[in-house]
């Protein structure tokens, strides 16, 4: 058992007095390339990392939810006949909201005893929130009774969180914590949700730092970098009525219509449009086992993100400038909606200690403090095991 897997069965038996009848994870995950492009119809390539949400969980024979936060030490308590999308905050309102697109779509949920508790940092980019959905998805479905297709709970999670907590996110970081695999990178293409497993070459470590910055604002500046893709799409279709999405752009078209969008808009545009791109490049290079190609694709990624989609920070470029330093690191770039959180390097083996000490180094000087850093690896999307 993982430290966080056992802190929930621990806080369950003391709380509860018995074993749960079940236990559900479900991953983190690290975004290798592909940012911004889910809620475009693009292309992704994340991986589901060995650090998850852990929930275990009885069911109850009333609607009522008891929910324990065994890292934080906070509880909260609800009923299923009482939710309503907005009407709860904080944690609590991912598992409410999943309770409520569950039952949304038809599939009626008994009342729910629970702990839950993780080692995903929370806030730091590595989708906790998500994994948070998805274990308690995972755990309602099974209580339940209900045989739930991964993709059906990807989309039911994702709705939870764009309807109920009033995130308007994309889909990747459900898709990875469900379809993870270990040892795999997963391609997703968010227009068709196929994912395709892509192994990653056993001398390729990758290397996290978090910022520590959280902001506030990255909720709401994320909602207005999904509405200024979708002004690039409105002005797009009056010379190209055929496309739906930024996906469907390509950059000489792009560049045709540079004088009738706002330059602003065009950049976010931009950044999609060439960030499908390295998607794709950025695949071959894997799939060659060339690992230079493939950082160099991250490293024109995080330009593109500073510059174009302006989501980066000071922070998040020092820890990346750091990286890169080091020889031995491949490429480096910030994982995640950005604003704060944390950045990835993908790395030789043997350079992974020299590149964790350059980063702590210049960070420290720079900031005044440490980021966190650890590697993770390629893991298995979300599981259920009944006691
Ligand atoms: C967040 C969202 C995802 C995705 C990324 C940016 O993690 O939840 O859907 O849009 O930001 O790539």
């Amino acid at each position: 058992m993982t430290h966080a897997e056992a802190r929930a069965v621990r806080g369950f038996q003391e709380r509860f007095g018995e074993l749960p009848r079940l236990r559900a994870r479900a991953p983190g995950r690290v975004n290798l390339i592909g940012e911004h492009t889910d809620y475009n119809d693009g292309f992704v390539l994340p991986i589901a990392i060995n650090r998850a949400i852990w929930v275990a969980a009885r069911p109850r024979r009333d609607r009522r939810v008891h929910l324990i936060a065994a890292d934080f030490g906070e509880e909260a308590a609800f009923s299923l006949d009482e939710l309503q999308p907005g009407g709860l905050r904080g944690w609590a309102a991912y598992p409410a909201g999943v309770a409520w697109a569950l039952e949304q779509a038809g599939l009626r949920l008994p009342g729910m005893d629970a702990v839950v508790a993780g080692d995903v940092p929370i806030g730091s980019g590595l989708s906790s929130s998500a994994a948070l959905e998805v274990a308690f998805a995972t755990a309602w479905a099974a209580l339940g009774g209900h045989e739930v297709p991964r993709l059906e709970l990807a989309r039911l999670c994702q709705r939870a969180e764009n309807e109920f907590v009033g995130v308007r996110c994309g889909i990747m970081d459900q898709m990875a914590a469900l379809f993870g695999r270990r040892g795999h990178a997963l391609l997703i293409d968010c227009r068709s949700l196929e994912t395709r497993p892509i192994p990653i070459p056993e001398e390729m470590v990758v290397l996290v730092a978090d910022s520590g910055v959280r902001r506030e604002l990255a909720a709401s500046e994320y909602n207005v970098r999904r509405a200024q893709c979708e002004e690039a799409v409105r002005r797009l279709q009056g010379r190209y009525p055929g496309i739906r999405a930024l996906r469907d752009v390509s950059r000489t078209q792009l560049e045709a219509a540079r004088g009738e969008l706002p330059d602003r808009i065009y950049r976010r545009a931009r950044h999609v449009v060439t960030e499908n791109e390295r998607v794709l490049h950025a695949v071959a290079a894997l799939a060659r086992g060339d690992l230079s190609a493939f950082g160099e694709q991250l490293n024109a990624s995080h330009e593109s993100l500073r510059s174009d989609y302006e989501v980066s920070a000071p922070e998040l470029d020092t820890l990346v400038e750091a990286a890169r330093s080091v020889p031995g690191v491949y490429g480096a770039r910030l994982t995640g909606a950005g604003f704060g959180g944390s950045i990835l390097a993908v790395a030789q083996r043997e350079a992974v200690q020299a590149a964790s000490a350059a980063i702590a180094h210049y960070y420290e000087t720079r900031f005044g403090r440490r980021p966190a850093l650890f590697v993770v690896e390629p893991d298995e999307g979300a599981t259920v095991h009944f006691e």
